[in-house]
């Protein structure tokens, strides 16, 4: 599949198959996240994997909009260190996110983005549940299995969102 077309037809995936995720390809996801651009090449994520049923049902009970991680066999939460780069942790972090995101879907997985970074109480109820040290911020749960639905999407007209040479 061409970029363009691998990156068209990623979705949010929201129901899961309980099909476990070999682990091969949630290293290929990792490696992905780990080769994403820094600023200053500093790097400031640390990356977490969870599969045990118990805390994904956990953390499907704490977080409204992420119900659909009690089914994914995998949770990727992705971690920011603010002491490695103030300004740019989160930035750094969400494209180290996005691109487990897009070499999961090139291997047939679907992912869904729950966001945490805003949500203080929610963020603190999952670094309390998986011992996550005080100083790093929880970006993310990114639910990770196979697909069991398909969906469309779309998106705001290109024509509408480009200003070339001057706005
Ligand atoms: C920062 C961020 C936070 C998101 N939070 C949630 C969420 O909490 N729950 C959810 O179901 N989807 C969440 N999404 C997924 C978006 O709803 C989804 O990307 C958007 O509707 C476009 O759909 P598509 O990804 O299938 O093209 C989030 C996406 C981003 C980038």
């Amino acid at each position: 599949m061409d970029v363009l077309e691998l990156l068209k037809t990623r979705r949010s995936i929201r129901k899961y198959k309980s099909t476990p995720v070999e682990e091969e390809k949630i290293q290929k996801c990792l490696e992905a996240a780990q080769w994403a651009p820094s600023a200053s090449n500093k790097q400031p994520w640390e990356f977490m994997i969870v599969t045990d049923s118990e805390i994904r049902n956990k953390m499907a009970a704490i977080h409204p909009y992420a119900k659909f991680v009690a089914e994914s066999p995998v949770i990727f939460i992705p971690l920011t260190d603010p002491t490695i780069h103030q300004d740019y942790h989160q930035s750094d972090t969400a494209l180290a996110t996005m691109q487990f995101m897009i070499m999961a879907h090139a291997l047939g997985l679907g992912t869904c983005w729950a966001g945490v970074i805003n949500k203080p109480q929610i963020e603190k109820e999952i670094k309390s549940m998986l011992n996550i040290p005080e100083k790093l911020r929880v970006l993310a749960i990114v639910a990770v299995g196979y697909p069991d639905h398909t969906r469309e999407s779309n998106r705001k007209n290109l024509e509408k969102l480009v200003h070339r040479e001057t706005y």
